[in-house]
């Protein structure tokens, strides 16, 4: 059984103007401890593929075919609820320009502590831990744990990200350009880095 088998994925967005199929037909088959990049131009439907994958689409973007098997499972046909559970503990998701998705009104060692607690039952002290290690294999001084978002460098809020997808050791992570933020050596580094994580 393979970790994630998509086929014949279609999603298509309702618009006043008619029907975008953004996604018609995809399929691809992910095997564990495997890494694969999906590379098209802009508006080839990437990032709407990412969000059929974790049911993350906007209201007017419909599945409109297709299955995304996890593990055996079709997501397609998971609740919501149960969905979420998915999510961060089995599959994790690094957006597009992620660096601004972090609460700008909450410490950045925080946010992970607080989504470790969550999704994992850690209690605080566990999950300050994690996100140490973490701090650590995405190369952020741990003692900036206290700091909000504002004071961090682009690629640090992108690096925080990224720690952020890791921290539930998920079986999947989903990059969506997780790397633009950040200059050409720590950006090679990290994708050596994560075709390691999917070896082990
Ligand atoms: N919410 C939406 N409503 C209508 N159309 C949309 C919506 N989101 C995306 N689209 C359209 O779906 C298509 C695929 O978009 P998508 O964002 O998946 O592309 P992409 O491959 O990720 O591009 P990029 O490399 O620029 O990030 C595009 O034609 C886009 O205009
Ligand atoms: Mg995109």
């Amino acid at each position: 059984m393979s970790l994630l088998e998509v086929r014949d994925l279609k999603t298509y967005f309702h618009t006043k103007e008619g029907i975008v199929k953004a996604v018609d037909g995809v399929s691809f088959t992910l095997e564990e401890g495997e890494a694969i990049a999906l590379v098209g131009e802009s508006g080839c439907g990437k990032t709407t593929t990412a969000l059929s994958i974790t049911k993350l689409l906007p209201n007017e973007g419909k599945l409109a075919g297709g299955n995304v098997f996890f593990n055996g499972n079709d997501l397609v046909k998971l609740s919501h609820e149960k969905m979420r559970r998915t999510r961060w503990n089995d599959i994790s998701i690094v957006f597009q320009g992620a660096m601004n998705s972090l609460n700008p009104v909450m410490k950045v060692g925080d946010q992970i502590i607080e989504a470790i607690m969550l999704h994992k039952g850690s209690n605080r002290t566990e999950a300050k831990k994690k996100v140490k290690e973490l701090f650590e294999l995405v190369e952020i001084n741990s003692e900036r744990m206290d700091q909000f978002p504002h004071e961090f460098s682009g690629g640090m809020k992108q690096r925080a990200m990224i720690a952020m997808a890791l921290a539930c050791d998920p079986k999947l992570i989903i990059g969506d350009e997780p790397t633009t933020a950040l200059d050409v050596m720590v950006h090679a580094k990290f994708l050596i880095c994560s075709k390691s994580l999917g070896k082990n």
